[in-house]
């Protein structure tokens, strides 16, 4: 992939956590991209570190965190070394996140007209007058689909029903004409009805604007269907990545092939379980694989040494001594 036609570049980002005089490592080296126009899912087990790489893209990570290793690339510029002004400007227009609950990204006190109307404002070159605003609010509610988006204008959101309050939340962040969305499983809140049909109006805009997109989901259904390539974290770890197709056909790393089998299978097999063990405690991190303690085929080498990244096929990275040995 050219290097130019990146919008993002994560290179070998590690993030640790200060919780009471402890340092936890969760994100541990982790390097991927996105390119223009590219679908890049994230998936893993709750606590992988997902959100906290979402946060470090737009440098909005808690304050007891410390960014240990790395650089976050948006458009060639390193986003831990961009000016006040600049980070600013990045984060209106540059990249904006869709939370999974709607609820906390509204302000309760504003109405949903005035909060379009704001980012808009912010996000816009120059004054625009109050009908030209207006007309730009209104366009933004039919974009994401809402009906009646004069009486949407005028409600707070405590009046709007949870699938609503989420398609607001999405006007506002397309609102502003950014280039990389970041969708943290979004709508995993609402009822499943609902989740499906946010997922498929993101993945509508996306592709009738060109937007770059960054998916975190639990699904690994929601993933198949949104995006090219795919990132699987173990962790704080990208233990797989590659062409989308290609991970689900052929999963290489163990945590992959275990993930694969937790789907619930409609075949009358019941649901599998889940993958046995659990997450390990981030003080502590095991030092070689992160996955070795639970991992089936893990060796010494396992559990001494981080496996290298090596390609096992066109487009198709894993992490593990014995990718090729796993079925
Ligand atoms: N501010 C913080 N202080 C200390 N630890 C944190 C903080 N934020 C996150 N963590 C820890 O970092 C790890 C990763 O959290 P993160 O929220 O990124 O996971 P996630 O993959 O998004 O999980 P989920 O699927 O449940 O949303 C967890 O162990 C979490 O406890
Ligand atoms: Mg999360």
């Amino acid at each position: 992939m050219e290097k130019n036609n990146l919008i993002l570049d994560i290179r070998n980002l590690s993030i640790s956590f200060r919780v009471y005089g402890k340092i936890t490592k969760v994100i541990d080296q982790i390097s991927f991209s996105v390119a223009k126009g590219q679908r890049v899912g994230l998936v893993g087990e709750s606590g992988c570190g997902k959100t906290t790489t979402l946060r470090a893209i737009l440098n909005v990570l808690p304050s007891n965190a410390i960014v240990a290793s790395g650089e976050v690339f948006f458009n060639g510029r390193d986003v831990f070394k961009m000016p006040a002004a600049e980070l600013e400007q990045f984060r209106r227009k540059g990249a904006g996140m869709i939370f999974q609950d709607p609820s906390s990204a509204l302000n309760p006190v504003f109405t949903i007209g005035d909060q379009l109307k704001t980012a808009l404002k912010y996000a816009g070159q120059g004054k625009m007058d109050k009908g030209a605003l207006y007309q730009q609010v209104k366009q933004a509610l039919g974009d994401v689909y809402l009906a009646d988006p004069e009486r949407i204008m005028d409600s707070y959101p405590f009046q709007l029903s949870g699938g609503m309050k989420q398609r607001v939340c999405i006007a506002v962040t397309l609102a502003a004409g950014r280039e990389l969305l970041l969708a943290d499983e979004p709508g995993t809140s609402l009822d499943v009805t609902i989740q499906d049909q946010i997922l498929r109006l993101i993945n509508q805009l996306v592709l009738d604007r060109h937007l770059s997109v960054i998916m975190v989901s639990h699904s690994l259904g929601v993933i198949r269907e949104v995006t090219s390539f795919v990132n699987i974290m173990y962790a704080g770890t990208i233990v797989e990545s590659g062409d989308t197709g290609m991970v689900f056909r052929q999963p290489k790393h163990p945590y992959t092939v275990a993930l694969m089998n937790c789907v619930p299978k409609l075949t009358g097999e019941g649901i599998a379980e889940g993958v046995p063990g659990r997450i390990p405690d981030y003080a502590h991190p095991p030092l070689g694989c992160r996955f070795s303690p639970r991992c089936p085929y893990a060796q010494e080498i396992c559990h001494q040494e981080r496996p290298p990244r090596s390609e096992v096929g066109p487009n198709h990275w894993v992490s593990c001594y014995f990718a090729n040995e796993v079925m």
